[in-house]
């Protein structure tokens, strides 16, 4: 078995409490027999400003892109809160996305049956949910220039962003969709606003046209708005959504939390493949470095163990792995095991290490 290599990025507040659950089922992964994984753990963030005055070192940047895919934990807290922008902690998460050219964002909506009751939507609307979202992250208004605040003449101020984006940007992240819509539902609905802007018409038509090679995907074309009203509505009715970076930033988080916490919730973000059909990958939970929690070995890892159990579909074809630790977290929902964000009446609350214990206990029951 060729050996798989991790950069671990475990980062600042509840993120080094949460990445050691992760090493903990990387060893389970290991001691089985079912994966070879090697992996280095290095510092980004808060803590890698405190280290070497850069929220992220060169030398992490090239372990990053040796590795076959980073594992990273959450950056930031207030006690950097003074620390000159560009070395602040996000720069480091920031530097990775766009040095290793991560243009596809990946948002899974889970609904854990277990976990219906803490959704603030009805039991039938979200029970079995499950949705991908797939999120345009490297163009767009967030990027396209220009982009500023003008002082007028009159001393009025005026400010600009720009949506833009180009037809191959489409097309590489239509095509990350439909792959897996194939791998998924068969269906995908694609999210724009062609009634109103240029770049909706543009990412209509370069969707159509990318269709013709999935003629086996169902494709919708929704309109952005609708498309959140459906979400609450109904949101079994989508498989996979794909949309640009702005409309992709707010319908995943409003899908996401039709599963109730943010320490549930893991995500990744993919680069293009090269020759060898390598794929630069990103993977980290939703949620961020929880200063209130932090220390205190309460945090919920199961978006971080969820977040390496997506690396395992995603960037090693382990498919069955995947399945196992998905399993494995129904698994210890379904026994009442709950971290205090997702404590309910009755419920057995657990700590941060008791959890990835337990998630552990059931990979061995499952396997
Ligand atoms: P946050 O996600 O860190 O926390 C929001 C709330 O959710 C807090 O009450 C926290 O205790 C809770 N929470 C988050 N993850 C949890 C988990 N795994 N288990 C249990 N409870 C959890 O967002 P917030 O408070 O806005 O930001 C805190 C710091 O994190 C800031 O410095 C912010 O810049 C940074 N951040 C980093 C992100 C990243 O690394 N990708 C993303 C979001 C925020
Ligand atoms: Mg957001």
């Amino acid at each position: 078995m060729t050996k798989k290599k991790l950069l671990l990025l475990p980062g600042d507040g509840i993120g080094p409490e949460v990445m050691a659950e992760v090493e903990r089922v990387l060893a389970w992964l290991n001691q089985s027999g079912r994966a070879q994984f090697e992996y280095e753990t290095d510092l980004v963030g808060g803590c890698a400003y405190d280290a070497h005055g850069e929220a992220i070192s060169d030398a992490a940047m090239d372990k990053a892109h040796a590795a076959d895919a980073v594992i990273l934990g959450a950056v930031g807290g207030p006690k950097w809160a003074n620390v000159p922008y560009a070395k602040r902690p996000e720069a480091g998460l920031l530097r990775l996305r766009k040095d290793m050219k991560l243009f596809a964002n990946l948002r899974p909506a889970i609904c854990y049956p277990a976990l219906t009751e803490a959704s603030s939507l009805k039991r039938e609307v979200v029970e079995g949910l499950d949705l991908m979202i797939v999120r345009e992250l490297t163009g767009g208004v967030y990027f396209g220039e220009p982009k500023e605040i003008v002082t007028l003449e009159s001393g009025e101020r005026r400010a600009v962003d720009s949506q833009l984006y180009y037809e191959h940007e489409i097309d590489r992240i239509a095509r990350v969709a439909f792959e897996l819509a194939r791998a998924r539902g068969k269906r995908l609905a694609s999210v724009e606003k062609h009634n109103v802007m240029r770049t909706g018409v543009l990412w209509k038509s370069v969707v159509t046209r990318v269709h013709e090679d999935y003629k086996d995907i169902e494709l919708t074309h929704v309109l952005a708005d609708n498309c959140a009203m459906q979400l609450v509505k109904w949101p079994k009715q989508f498989d996979t959504i794909v949309t640009d970076n702005l409309f992709g930033d707010v319908l995943s988080d409003l899908a996401a939390m039709s599963t109730g916490s943010l320490g549930m919730l893991p995500s990744a973000s993919l680069g293009a493949k090269d020759a060898n059909g390598r794929r630069p990958a990103l993977y980290e939970p939703v949620h961020g470095s929880a200063p209130d929690i932090a220390g205190k070995g309460i945090a919920n890892p199961i978006a971080t163990i969820g977040s390496l159990g997506m690396a395992l579909r995603y960037s090693f074809d382990l498919g069955k792995e995947a399945d196992l630790v998905d399993a494995a977290i129904a698994g210890v929902l379904a026994k009442g095991l709950r971290t205090p964000d997702i404590m309910q009446d009755g419920m057995t609350k657990v700590g941060t290490v008791e959890m990835g214990e337990a998630i552990v206990g059931e990979l061995k029951r499952l396997a």
